[in-house]
């Protein structure tokens, strides 16, 4: 598994080259959004997808720029779906999870707290900023912290500027 996992991230590297200057980086000041970035979100489908269904049903407003993917339990979003999803043009990815104590295949939640951490490592050690990938804990009943969640993300990445990737 872990063989897998850096042979990815060695691919990843191979295959792209990162423009290390951001939007950001182009003389403008570091707190404007220059450009709408794109973020992808999985998901649980037991709390934070259904916390994003209860954000829509409770009329709060987040940003379009978040694409959603659902996932059964973020223990399953591998290292590789990350990258992959930094590789089809994501600017910043986070994954939402069951709180603590609540993922219903025990630890998957906790799998995917550990694995964000790896990840951020290893975009600090190819140049980006570790803070493009995160992880949240949101409950099904939460639709407020879902959509706050997606509005901070969305402002932060747009701060930290969109990726610019030079294929080799
Ligand atoms: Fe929700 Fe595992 S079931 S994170």
């Amino acid at each position: 598994m872990k063989y897998f996992f850096l042979n990815g991230f060695y691919l990843f590297q191979k295959m792209f080259m990162l423009d290390l200057k951001s939007s950001s980086a182009d003389g403008s000041s570091s707190s404007e959004i220059l450009e709408e970035p794109s973020i992808v979100a999985f998901c649980c489908m037991y709390c934070a997808y259904a916390a994003a269904d209860m954000a829509g049903s409770m009329r709060l407003s987040y940003p379009t720029n978040v694409k959603i993917v659902l996932v059964p339990c973020t223990g399953r979003v591998d290292e590789l779906h990350i990258l992959r999803a930094f590789e089809k043009g994501a600017d910043g990815v986070y994954v939402a999870g069951c709180e603590e104590g609540s993922c219903h295949f025990e630890s998957g939640n906790l799998r995917a707290k550990r694995r964000v951490a790896r990840l951020k490592l290893l975009l600090q050690e190819i140049g980006l900023e570790p803070e493009r990938v995160e992880m949240f804990h949101i409950s099904a009943s939460q639709g407020g912290l879902f959509a706050k969640v997606a509005r901070k993300m969305t402002e932060k990445i747009g701060r930290l500027g969109v990726l610019r990737w030079n294929k080799v």
